[in-house]
């Protein structure tokens, strides 16, 4: 697993990217610099002593673990995090399992303890039914996209409560944001970590074909993939419909 760390030291926020080398899964590390309450977006079962390190290393208390949406792709760190450091643990609401203990609405915010740090849910189905983006405030502003939107890609549409017109329409919302905002991807296949909106506007090989040619065909785009599904999906959901537990 490789850890990069995104922000400059006057940031007054914390932002860890770390990789799960299996899935090409990127979790993020989001932490107040003064106070060290910190959320974990999207971990993976088999990195839970890399966090614990990272968290003991750097004096952080950890009061969310994340999912930005059901992976079918890995199984989640939420239940070990919590049996580990007593976190809530959240997830999109509607669907959401007993087990999330801090059900999302559309426009949300989450707010660390000493009130700094006040990060935006934006509900943007499409990869699945309850796929969520989390907008980080700053200068730039930083965006969490989950598997909505990918540098250069977009999420597959194919899985369970996947649907490729609303994805076209999560997308086009998060066209709408400022050219700076940085892109943070829920996956990369080729170790790349970050993007801009600008930049996946201007150049993402899907977003041109949404842009240009519109919804219907960029859903043709996604029926036409036809990819196989992940190796792992029928034990990763299994255990991610009780938040990871065994
Ligand atoms: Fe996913």
């Amino acid at each position: 697993m490789t850890q990069r760390l995104l922000t400059p030291g006057d940031d007054p926020v914390i932002l860890w990217q770390l990789s799960d080398p299996e899935s090409c899964t990127l979790s993020y590390l989001v932490a107040h610099r003064v106070c060290g309450d910190a959320l974990l977006f999207d971990p993976v079962l088999e990195q839970m002593p890399r966090y614990c390190k990272l968290l003991t290393d750097l004096d952080m208390h950890l009061l969310l673990a994340v999912d930005t949406h059901t992976h079918a792709d890995h199984v989640t760190a939420l239940h070990d995090l919590q049996q580990a450091t007593a976190c809530q643990l959240v997830r999109f609401g509607k669907s959401a399992p007993a087990c999330v203990t801090r059900p999302l609405l559309d426009q949300d915010t989450l707010c660390c303890g000493c009130g700094g740090l006040a990060i935006k849910v934006w509900h943007t189905p499409g990869h699945t039914a309850d796929s969520c983006c989390f907008l980080i405030p700053g200068q730039p502003q930083r965006l969490l996209t989950g598997d909505t939107l990918f540098i250069d890609g977009t999420g597959r549409t194919d899985l369970p409560s996947g649907d490729a017109s609303q994805q076209a329409e999560s997308l086009l919302s998060l066209l709408a944001l400022d050219d700076a905002t940085i892109v943070l991807p829920g996956h990369d296949y080729q170790n790349r970590s970050a993007s801009t909106i600008g930049a996946e506007r201007r150049s993402n090989s899907r977003l041109q074909v949404l842009q240009h040619q519109g919804v219907a065909a960029y859903a043709q785009l996604m029926a036409d993939l036809r990819l196989p599904p992940p190796r792992l999906m029928d034990v990763a959901l299994q255990r991610n419909s009780r938040c990871g537990a065994p």
